[in-house]
């Protein structure tokens, strides 16, 4: 049996090339661990900032590092008081840590469920972060009313496609953000306005909303203060220094995901049975996710990039 395997692996914080494809340990599983046999993960925005050190205050991690957050794939061994599945089983699941670019991941049990039938590995592999992200930070700053106005920046990304049917399902008028090529698609979702931000400033479209969920950050975020209702509030998964930057008077949340297994289960079942649309805009192969996360930073995108690990 070999003992190593294929990672993405982080020796020191950098540009492109400081992600590459090496040999490293196989684990095994610990407590309360399965290993997993990883048949697909997914390409998150975060991957890149992890790779250049750039969130390492609101997420520190220890280098070298195997980069990735979400995963799907197969039970190879149950370790010492996990007891929910089975060799064999297949799962998917956020890590809560990095790590998934790897064949082999020894993950915590609580964070996994069980893949739906009619979910193959590669679509199951881009759900984890950005559906439960979406859905929980859309809530983050209360229950969504019918009628509610509610903006989202970059709802053509990962957590904004999510977001912007969740909202819809709620009853709220939505308005969205996104690039000229990815207008029809953030459409498809239900926006009911939606907001060239290359061509267009938002706040000639959007204004006296209640809440806006931010997935881009720096000046889109601080524009954003000028579209809210008094009592209104912003959300961003992309600017970890908020408060700073929140002015006296305005309510203003920084957004961290947790795992919420029972949350993810019923999204993924949402998915499987086609009530909720899971966008994947690229499949790549394992050698070419340094590359994917790369273009994750610099290229227009549409929804969910998943590496195949069979490729
Ligand atoms: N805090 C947490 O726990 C947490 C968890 C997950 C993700 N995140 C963060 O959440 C953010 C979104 O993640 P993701 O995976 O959804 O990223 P993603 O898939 O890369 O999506 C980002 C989207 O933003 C769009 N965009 C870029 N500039 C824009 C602008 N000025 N106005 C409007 N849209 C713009 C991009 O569209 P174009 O390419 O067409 O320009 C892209 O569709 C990232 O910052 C990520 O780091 C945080």
């Amino acid at each position: 049996m070999t003992t190593t395997q294929r990672a993405v692996l982080v020796r020191a914080y950098g540009g492109a090339s400081a992600a590459e494809v090496a040999e490293i340990a196989k684990p095994s599983a610990g407590d309360g661990q399965v290993l997993v046999r990883v048949r697909a993960a997914g390409v998150n925005g975060i991957d890149w900032k992890f790779r250049e050190g750039l969130v390492q205050k609101a997420f520190p991690v220890q280098l070298p590092a195997v980069l990735g957050i979400e995963l799907a794939g197969t039970v190879e061994a149950v370790g010492p008081g996990a007891s929910r599945f089975q060799v064999g089983d297949r799962v998917m699941g956020p890590l809560g840590q990095l790590g998934a670019y790897a064949d082999f991941v020894a993950v915590a049990e609580a964070n996994l469920v069980h893949t739906p039938e009619g979910l193959d590995d590669v679509q199951a592999a881009g759900i984890p972060v950005a559906a439960v992200a979406g859905w929980l930070s859309l809530h983050q700053a209360g229950p969504i009313a019918a009628g509610q106005r509610i903006l989202v920046h970059g709802a053509a990304g990962g957590l904004g496609g999510y977001a912007v049917q969740y909202a819809k399902q709620a009853g709220a008028e939505v308005f969205a953000t996104a690039s000229t090529a990815s207008l029809d698609y953030v459409r498809s979702l239900g926006a009911d306005h939606v907001i060239d931000y290359r061509r267009q400033r938002f706040e000639s479209v959007a204004q006296d909303i209640d809440l806006v969920l931010d997935y881009v950050g720096g000046e889109v975020l601080d524009r954003s203060w000028d579209v809210l209702t008094k009592n209104g509030a912003i959300v961003t998964a992309a600017a970890p220094d908020i408060l700073a930057r929140t002015p006296a008077g305005r309510r203003g949340l920084w957004f961290v995901n947790k795992a919420d297994t029972t949350l993810l289960a019923r999204l993924a079942a949402e998915i499987a049975q086609g009530s909720l649309l899971s966008k994947l805009s690229e499949v790549v192969g394992f050698d070419d996710i340094p590359a994917a996360i790369e273009r994750n930073r610099t290229g227009p995108r549409i929804g969910k990039v998943v590496a195949d690990f069979s490729r």
